[in-house]
């Protein structure tokens, strides 16, 4: 698939008005995605594990209207948002091209998460993915030709991406590779629905998010991306996630959770390295995110558990476990690890198998 091959040709210009509603959850990258070239193309290809629970729910209701401009009102937890506006402005300028139909509609987005509001969890995998099934669900009953499945969840990933890279993980589930590689089935324009034969271990996986931190994201990813250009241990970085994510791919297969521990913290550490070694550089890790690390390596250990961590470009910790042990960690959380999250808050959540039209 090239990106000309997501040009919408033509379409029903009849269709006055009509109204579509999607759930799209967040993602959490086990390989990461960090720096990219023009375009929202990766510098190297990740995987994630696509979330159940975390969610954004949102509904597009759109009719016809006249004028050559872009025309749509954001309402967030039912309240109109002027604060996300510019976001999907330049969103909708991003992919007009592929779905020339933006300019003759008014659409009226509404949107709400299923995680609270300023929990430090990045809605933009969610709240993009959202929009751009919402989008290719018009497109469909706009359009004259009649596409397959693949092809809907291709070019919405294509779209999510244009939004917000990570978003393109967001589609499928319960695995997503985004980007060229040697190991897997990937593309740089959308994510591609790991098809290996996953090893039971993996079913059903937890992820118990510690909020350590709710505030604002002190770097943003548009800047943190950025920070690789001329990073000096950039071609080693991006050489280092290909080889992770060949032997990750095995790992997944093989059930060898020993490995997945190993990799899944090395990467997560790795991304936290490059902005500490950076240009300017970042400390986005606070002390209890080093606290909670301390007490994972020391309960692991403790009690041969395969329990790990990874993080994304802040504080908060996601504390990754198989489902069969479930029940001790959660009691390890509430016991030791709930001390250092913010009032206490941490969300349970587990691995899920993608977007839902409601
Ligand atoms: O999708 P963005 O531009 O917000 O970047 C996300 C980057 C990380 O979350 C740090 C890693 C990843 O692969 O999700």
């Amino acid at each position: 698939m090239t990106a000309q091959d997501f040009i919408l040709k033509s379409y029903n210009s009849n269709v006055e008005n009509g109204s579509v509603k999607w759930a799209s959850p967040s993602n959490i990258a086990l390989v990461k995605y960090w720096g990219k070239k023009e375009g929202q193309i990766p510098e190297n290809p990740s995987i994630s594990f696509t979330l159940s629970d975390c969610k954004t729910i949102t509904q597009v209701t759109f009719s016809k209207k006249t004028g050559n401009n872009f025309s749509f009102d954001v309402y967030f937890e039912g309240e109109k948002n002027e604060a996300f506006k510019p976001k999907i402005q330049t969103f909708f300028e991003r992919i007009e091209t592929y779905v020339p139909f933006l300019k003759d509609y008014y659409f009226k987005i509404e949107t709400s998460n299923t995680f609270p509001h300023s929990s430090g969890i990045a809605s933009s995998a969610s709240g993009m993915s959202a929009i751009a099934l919402c989008l290719m669900d018009i497109e469909q009953s706009l359009s004259k030709v009649e596409v397959d499945n693949d092809y809907f969840n291709q070019k919405a990933s294509f779209l999510a991406r244009l939004g917000s890279g990570s978003a393109c993980r967001s589609i499928e589930g319960e695995l997503v590779v985004w980007g060229n590689n040697e190991s897997a089935e990937g593309s740089d324009l959308y994510g591609v629905k790991f098809d290996g034969e996953l090893h039971p271990n993996f079913h059903e996986y937890q992820d118990a998010i510690l909020l350590v931190d709710k505030g604002v994201k002190q770097v943003s990813s548009t800047v943190g991306h950025k920070l690789m250009f001329d990073h000096p241990f950039a071609k080693e970085r991006f050489s280092q996630a290909h080889n992770n994510l060949a032997k990750l791919i095995d790992v997944l297969i093989s059930g060898d959770l020993k490995a997945f521990v190993e990799i899944v913290e090395n990467e997560a550490l790795t991304l936290h390295a490059m902005m500490m070694t950076s240009m300017p550089y970042f400390i986005l890790m606070k002390p209890n995110t080093l606290e909670i690390i301390n007490k994972i390596w020391e309960y692991r250990a403790k009690n041969m558990s395969n329990i790990c961590f990874t993080l994304d470009a802040g504080a908060n910790v996601h504390v990754l476990f198989p489902k069969a042990e479930k029940e001790q960690v959660y009691e390890f959380i509430k016991s030791e690890l709930v001390a250092y999250c913010q009032n206490g808050h941490y969300i349970c959540d587990s691995v899920g198998n993608g977007a839902k039209r409601l």
